[in-house]
């Protein structure tokens, strides 16, 4: 369901210090997404594109590059002073936005938007001129602290560095996510001070202002704290990006996919595998890979926007990306995919055999030790072990067809560009500069010369026995 008349700001201006990154918070990746791209994500299933406002200041450009495809909006806060000033700098565009004003943190990508969507009911049925997001931590260092009434209703957020030894000790933390009656927060906005120890404007100020102002903002515990963990430093980064996969996996095995040693796997939260495939321990499948039903995933491989259909079976340690495996194909144990390389139905690649840019038909085989490399490839072929395409003068790249049915002998060598006809055989071993007509065999090496009596000859000339 969509809200009517909602607005959500993301802030995102930060360079986020405790990274110790020359690249902004935002940008940092969990579960295969940038955080900025999770929090957007959950975003847009609440609300349009253009009432989705990011507020970008460090790397802004690279920040606006990595969401373009979603096409919501942006705010620049040139000087980051603080999470009120954030939203400050957006005043003339989003005062202009009735409804709704829900503020999400980049850098807290867990958030669940039924969790949000529960939050603005919060807000809507008590009447109220915000509502708020806090978990209990065992471990609330870092984290603004709340301080509620018996009402259920918050008196004030105090930041880490303001509280005072007793306020320390409360655990619950304010998770920097809000929903606010847009009037009323446009109302008291421009009453933050910076008046801390940080000279930093506090949007967590925003709930003193309003209860002085005679108005109440009511507070929402999620249960599971997770949701609402912000990540400040990489030992965060890393515990955020082992939530996601743990989701990831355990909504895989729930629709039927088996996953061995699950802890060990990493797949990203765009993949898509069919039913009753057996993904080994180890095993990374990232980006917009889909894998159909019945294949098996060896231990140890990596899988990278590639698309494999029905009953493929990929070996242990072997490389795919950008590839297409259709159906019972088989690659692997070591083997290597890469640049739309396209294995068609049936058709195997062995260890230690890499394609690029290569098409294998269907029923073809290449089974050991080879580089194919910008070739077409037809169907019921046989590339010996130790075939090479020489598709590199050093300047340019070369194309090597070899029609249906033909057999490439072990220890080829064809040096692109050249064609070699259907049904046609090459000598084992052969160097291959010239077209190979269909039917022919084609030899290219120096005959081969016994020299008899030649090792007894030599022995007597040297005096060895
Ligand atoms: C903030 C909250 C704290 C809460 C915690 C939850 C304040 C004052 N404190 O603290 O109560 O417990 O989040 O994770 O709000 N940002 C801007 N512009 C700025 C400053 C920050 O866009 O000028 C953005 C950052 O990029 C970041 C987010 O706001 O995505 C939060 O900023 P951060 O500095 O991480 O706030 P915390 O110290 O974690
Ligand atoms: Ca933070």
């Amino acid at each position: 369901m969509m809200e009517t008349e909602l607005t959500i700001v993301i802030l995102a201006a930060g360079l986020g210090t405790r990274m110790k990154s020359a690249k902004a918070k935002v940008l940092h990746s969990a579960g295969g997404q940038t955080l900025i791209e999770h929090v957007v994500d959950t975003a847009l299933q609440l609300t349009v594109p253009e009432r989705v406002f990011v507020v970008v200041g460090h790397q802004a450009e690279q920040v606006r590059k990595t969401l373009a495809a979603r096409g919501v909006q942006f705010i620049e806060q040139a000087e980051q002073k603080g999470t009120g000033h954030a939203l400050m700098v957006g005043r003339e565009a989003l005062a202009a936005m009735p409804g709704k004003l829900v503020v999400l943190y980049g850098d807290c990508p867990l958030i669940s938007a039924d969790t949000l969507r529960q939050l603005i009911r919060l807000q809507r049925e008590s009447a109220v001129a915000g509502a708020m997001i806090t978990a209990r931590l065992e471990d609330p260092t870092g984290y603004g602290r709340v301080l509620t009434d018996a009402a259920g209703c918050v008196q004030a957020i105090v930041e880490q560095r303001a509280a005072t030894s007793e306020q320390l000790l409360v655990k619950e933390i304010n998770s920097g996510i809000y929903c606010f009656s847009a009037a009323e927060f446009w109302a008291h906005i421009g009453q933050i001070r910076p008046d801390n120890p940080a000279k930093e404007y506090y949007l967590t100020d925003i709930v003193e202002i309003l209860g002085s102002a005679g108005r109440r903002v009511r507070f929402m515990r999620v249960d599971d704290p997770a949701e609402v963990l912000g990540i400040n430093n990489r030992i965060e980064l890393a515990q955020v990006d082992a939530l996601f996969r743990g989701r990831k996996v355990e909504e895989l095995m729930l629709a039927g996919v088996t996953i061995e040693k699950p802890e060990t796997v990493t797949i990203d939260s765009g993949v898509e595998i069919g039913m009753d495939t057996v993904i080994e321990p180890f095993a990374r499948i990232l980006g917009s890979t889909t894998i159909g039903e019945e294949c098996v995933i060896g231990a140890c491989s990596i899988l990278r926007d590639s698309r494999l259909g029905r009953g493929v079976l990929v070996g242990p340690f072997t490389s795919i990306h950008g590839s297409r495996l259709e159906d019972y194909a088989h690659a692997g144990p070591y083997a290597r995919l890469r640049q739309s390389a396209h294995v068609e139905t049936g058709a195997h690649v062995g260890n230690f055999v890499e394609l690029k840019k290569t098409r294998l038909g269907a029923g073809s085989k290449a089974m050991h030790l080879a580089y194919l490399g910008d070739s077409d490839i037809g169907q019921g072929v046989n590339i010996g072990a130790g075939t090479i395409t020489c598709n590199y003068d050093g300047v340019k790249k070369h194309a090597t067809t070899i029609a249906d049915g033909a057999f490439i002998g072990s220890n080829s060598t064809l040096v692109a560009p050249v064609e070699i006809g259907e049904s046609a055989y090459l000598g084992a071993g052969s160097v291959i500069t010239h077209d190979v007509p269909p039917e022919a065999l084609g030899i290219g090496r120096s005959r081969q010369v016994n020299k008899e009596g030649w090792a007894r000859k030599r022995r007597v000339l040297t005096g060895n026995r």
